[in-house]
């Protein structure tokens, strides 16, 4: 089966084709068209910016991924877009091309919502391939974590931590496309902490990837790496460093699997407004970076941790684009290798874990399996629409 997928729920125009065969989800093609560049003169996304940019992009995008992948029109079988939650000037333009190709090409169209997406990333067959039914993407993992991802099948009850510029959430999912939240942010998304602490700190937009890369250059008396261990342990001191930073772990040892991050964002916040020379500071930027983002890779395994061990899930997966961050990948499979017995830990090549419409895809082909009424999909052009709060369900 071959899918045509669609997203531009925030600010990136993408579309992607995939191909199913014998339960195997090939990427054919994964055009994205970011406006990373546009917005970060704002210090974050304009919506009606970032829907003129997605009016313009939005049909090369589209052609260039059917170039890529080699297919023509007719052999698409399903159109799969991206129809909430986002910013609904950005969801307007991918759900209507999505509806006028379905309604040209006459082709079975299916809405998707963004985390969904972000969680069925993880079943699209990665580049280290492995031979299960659905194929999981996994990245590459250090022998010395012990976990066996690799060859292995994701079985259902699955934990899905799931965290991005707009959600955090532990999701229980008993079987294909059935949801139930366990824990949630009370305030901002671990992808919006991120954000908001670069921008204190000026490191532009978006902040996670900004963070990680200073958080990694930290100049100071670093251990050397090692084998099996994160480059940053939890309890490493920084001895040398005029700088003593230490941060709260918000709600880390409250008796439920919820999280919050505003606390962090105004800790540290308070700790440049005490003293702007910081800013300036190079070290200081450097092991600032380092401390939150341990702050949130705290909280965000801990809190995964303690809820695996009451929902007693077989597979663990990480979806959204805080999930691209390697020192979250590294500690998270240690953690779960160290923790848990017999627990799968699953994530999607970090290509996967941030925007794209290779995810919509993937979810797209699962909907479509469950579909009861496959007919009704190709008139579904004129139903859909596009919804800001569109709740997973
Ligand atoms: O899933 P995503 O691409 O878009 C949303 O659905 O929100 O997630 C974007 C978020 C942004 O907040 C960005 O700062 C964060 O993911 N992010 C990261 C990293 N790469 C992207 N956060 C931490 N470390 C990263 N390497
Ligand atoms: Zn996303």
């Amino acid at each position: 089966m071959i899918i045509l997928g669609i997203e531009t729920s925030c600010d990136e125009t993408a579309a992607a084709v995939l191909e199913e065969k014998n339960g195997k989800l090939s990427v054919l093609s994964n055009i994205v068209s970011s406006q990373v560049k546009l917005h970060s003169a704002w210090g974050g996304v304009v919506p009606n910016l970032a829907a003129r940019e997605h009016l313009k992009n939005i049909i090369p995008v589209l052609e260039n991924s059917l170039k890529k992948a080699g297919i023509s029109p007719k052999k698409i079988e399903l159109i799969s877009v991206t129809n909430g939650p986002g910013l609904i000037p950005a969801l307007l333009i991918g759900v209507n091309a999505a509806k006028a190709f379905s309604y040209l090409w006459k082709k079975p169209l299916i809405g998707i919502h963004h985390i969904e997406g972000h969680i069925y990333a993880n079943f699209i067959s990665s580049k280290t391939g492995v031979n299960s039914k659905f194929q999981i993407s996994s990245t590459k993992q250090p022998k010395s974590y012990n976990l066996k991802t690799k060859g292995s099948n994701i079985r259902f009850p699955i934990l899905c931590l799931v965290v991005s510029g707009g959600h955090t959430q532990l999701i229980l999912i008993k079987k294909h496309l059935q949801y139930k939240i366990v824990g949630q942010t009370l305030d901002d998304a671990a992808g919006e902490a991120f954000d908001k602490v670069a921008r204190i700190l000026n490191l532009g937009y978006p902040g996670g990837p900004a963070i990680a890369k200073m958080a990694m250059g930290f100049p100071i008396s670093l251990p050397r790496r090692q084998a099996g261990k994160s480059q940053f342990p939890n309890n490493f001191k920084f001895q040398n460093s005029k700088f003593k930073i230490h941060l709260p772990r918000p709600m880390i040892n409250s008796n439920n699997h919820n999280f919050s991050f505003s606390g962090l964002k105004t800790a540290v916040l308070y700790t440049v407004k005490k003293d702007k020379k910081l800013l300036r500071d190079k070290d200081f930027i450097a092991q600032m970076c380092h401390e939150f983002q341990q702050a949130v890779i705290d909280v965000l395994i801990s809190k995964t941790l303690s809820a695996a061990k009451i929902y007693k899930p077989k597979t663990i997966l990480l979806a959204g684009g805080v999930s691209a961050n390697l020192e979250l990948r590294k500690q998270m499979i240690r953690d779960i290798g160290n923790d848990l017995k017999n627990i799968l830990c699953v994530m999607p090549d970090t290509l996967y874990s941030i925007d794209n419409a290779a995810m919509i895809a993937a979810a797209g082909y699962f909907r479509y399996q469950a579909s009861k009424n496959r007919k009704a999909l190709l008139n579904n052009w004129k139903n859909l629409e596009a919804d800001a709060n569109l709740v997973l369900r």
